[in-house]
């Protein structure tokens, strides 16, 4: 459910966000698979009849984006807007990510309360100057330690390597401001002890834990040998380290320091989708600094694992990384959107196969869901002339369909809803279309349908209504996963005119049985997932 707070006007919106992408790059499968598991959690969140705040956007400041701009013979910022414009809000648009806002870091509304935020910290006695030198990858944006550095081979040879990017990293040595990171340890782990929720899943929270056991050094929060960044506010010859700048869209995007009505009907978090890459900055840096300026922090910091190519990470800088659309273009849309959540468990890492892929769009997508909807509603037609049929012989064969969805429905709501279990919340519901294909098989209403004695016609009747009607479930529970398909099969079941769109069918009451209106147009659409062409 969504917080509640008792001194607020009324109930806080369930806030979601993405990490937000930097921007040296077009994005590959990686980046969608959080987006579009963001998009179900908080479209799931939205039909239970939820406030909702889906926040996305662009990390556009620091070194690395500094180079790529540099090699591309442009300014940062016409890197930047060219790469938001062209490849990034387009592929959002594509996949049906339906974000409530998208931050970019180069706005204005975000770098003012930046440094604000920053100048807060200063005065509290939060920052002090000071200096630093140690081995910094660019790609990650972040001072490593001389343990995690892996030994270069080949063309790296007598290099220290980043342990992520597998590319030497550079050493740096600068005169900086700090946070006083060392002094949150105990804080920090008081409250993961006290919040166990705070960090998912368990493995992510015991490394976290171990982590900040060991004790935190102080953060360098300011560079000073480059300039593309917010200045910071007391010495602009100085600008403020991407990640503090980055972290703070999740307080600047809903009205920190500016729309104080929104911010406490938003802020804080209820989930950060965070890959596991970036699960330190976001269970250990950004509570620490909300805690530094008295904020409330989030409740939960969802860790995924990665996508992986050859047994590692896909990524641009590996030539590993996939684009989204080679793949929407022989799937669509939606079975892209399907699969990964419905193939990995969601926070292990994960391989993408295109064999998996086809054989799992083949089997779960055209064979059970596909061909039981174009059956069904084929059978309405073809025996009740499209119109949909009453239930006069309603019994123990129906009620245990009924009962099936009774289970589906609670089991999808608390996997995806809750556990943020997409595959399982998934399969609940692909276990009930198994259900309802089993019933047809078992009543074969092609078969009653050639006795046209009239208790054999109400079993038709019967059998077809049942069917349809776990259809119409179906498009409600698989509306967050599915959009696109599951406004077809509403269309094609007659249900808005007396049900209303789809997008107002509340999850909790999906499985309330009978609310498909006898009497419905059922139309036989086009296959809600055609075959698949062969790759060329
Ligand atoms: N800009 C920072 C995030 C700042 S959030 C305040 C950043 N950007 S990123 O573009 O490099 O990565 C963004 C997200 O994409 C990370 O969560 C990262 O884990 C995710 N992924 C990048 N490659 C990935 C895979 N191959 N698989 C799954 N997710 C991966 O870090």
């Amino acid at each position: 459910m969504a917080a509640t707070g008792s001194e607020q006007a009324g109930p806080t919106a369930y806030y979601v966000s993405t990490p937000i992408y930097y921007v040296n790059d077009a994005p590959h499968l990686g980046h969608a698979y959080t987006t579009v598991a963001g998009d179900v959690l908080t479209r799931w969140h939205r039909q239970r009849g939820e406030k909702v705040w889906y926040l996305t956007g662009t990390d556009e400041h620091g070194q690395k984006i500094m180079r790529t701009a540099e090699a591309n013979g442009v300014s940062p910022q016409e890197w930047c807007d060219k790469l938001v414009e062209e490849a990034w809000k387009p592929l959002w648009e594509h996949l049906d990510i339906a974000n409530d806002d998208f931050i970019r870091t180069t706005e204005k509304r975000h770098m003012d309360r930046v440094q604000e935020f920053v100048q807060d910290l200063y005065d509290k006695g939060e920052i002090y100057q000071g200096g630093y030198e140690g081995p910094y990858c660019v790609a990650c944006e972040e001072y490593k330690t001389y343990a995690e550095l892996l030994e270069g081979e080949g063309e790296f040879a007598g290099l220290r390597l980043c342990p992520i990017h597998k590319k030497p990293v550079e050493m740096l040595q600068e005169e900086n401001y700090f946070f006083k990171l060392s002094a949150y340890g105990p804080k920090l782990l008081e409250h993961y002890e006290a919040h166990p929720e705070f960090i998912q899943p368990e493995s992510a929270r015991n490394e976290v834990m171990q982590f900040v056991r060991q004790g935190l050094e102080d953060l360098s929060i300011s560079r000073s040998t480059f300039d593309w960044g917010v200045k910071i506010p007391w010495d602009d010859k100085h600008v403020i380290y991407v990640w503090v700048d980055a972290l703070l869209n999740y307080a600047t995007a809903v009205g920190y320091g500016a729309d104080q009505k929104k911010f406490d009907g938003t802020f804080p978090a209820d989930v950060h989708l965070v890959g596991k890459d970036i699960l330190r900055f976001h269970a250990v840096i950004w509570p620490a600094m909300l805690m530094a300026n008295g904020l409330p922090l989030p409740k939960r910091v969802v860790a995924n694992g990665w996508l992986m190519v050859g047994g590692e990470k896909m990524s641009k800088s590996n030539l590993t990384g996939i684009s989204p659309q080679q793949l929407t273009q022989h799937f669509g849309v939606d079975a892209y959107r399907w699969y990964f959540l419905r193939a990995i468990a969601f926070g292990q890492d994960g391989s993408f196969s295109w064999e998996d892929f086809s054989a799992r769009y083949t089997s779960e997508l055209a064979n059970d869901y596909g061909n039981l909807a174009s059956r069904v509603t084929a059978m309405v037609n073809k025996y009740f002339d499209g119109a949909l049929p009453e239930a006069p012989a309603h019994g123990a064969a129906e009620r245990a369909i009924a009962d099936g969805l009774t289970k589906a429905t609670a089991e999808a709501d608390k996997k995806i809803g809750e556990e943020l279990d997409f595959a399982g919340g998934i399969a609940a519901v692909f276990d009930f279309i198994k259900q309802v294909n089993g019933y047809l098989t078992e009543q074969a209403p092609w078969k009653v349908a050639k006795d046209e004695s009239p208790e054999a016609q109400a079993r038709l009747a019967t059998i077809l209504y049942t069917a349809a009607e776990s259809l119409r479930a179906c498009a409600v529970l698989l509306n967050p996963v599915m959009p696109q398909t599951s406004q077809k099969l509403w269309d094609s079941l007659g249900a808005e005119p007396a049900l209303g769109p789809l997008t107002d069918q509340h999850i909790p009451d999906t499985a309330r049985w009978a609310q498909l209106p006898p009497g419905a147009t059922v139309t036989k659409g086009a296959n809600l997932f055609p075959r698949l062409e062969e790759p060329k």
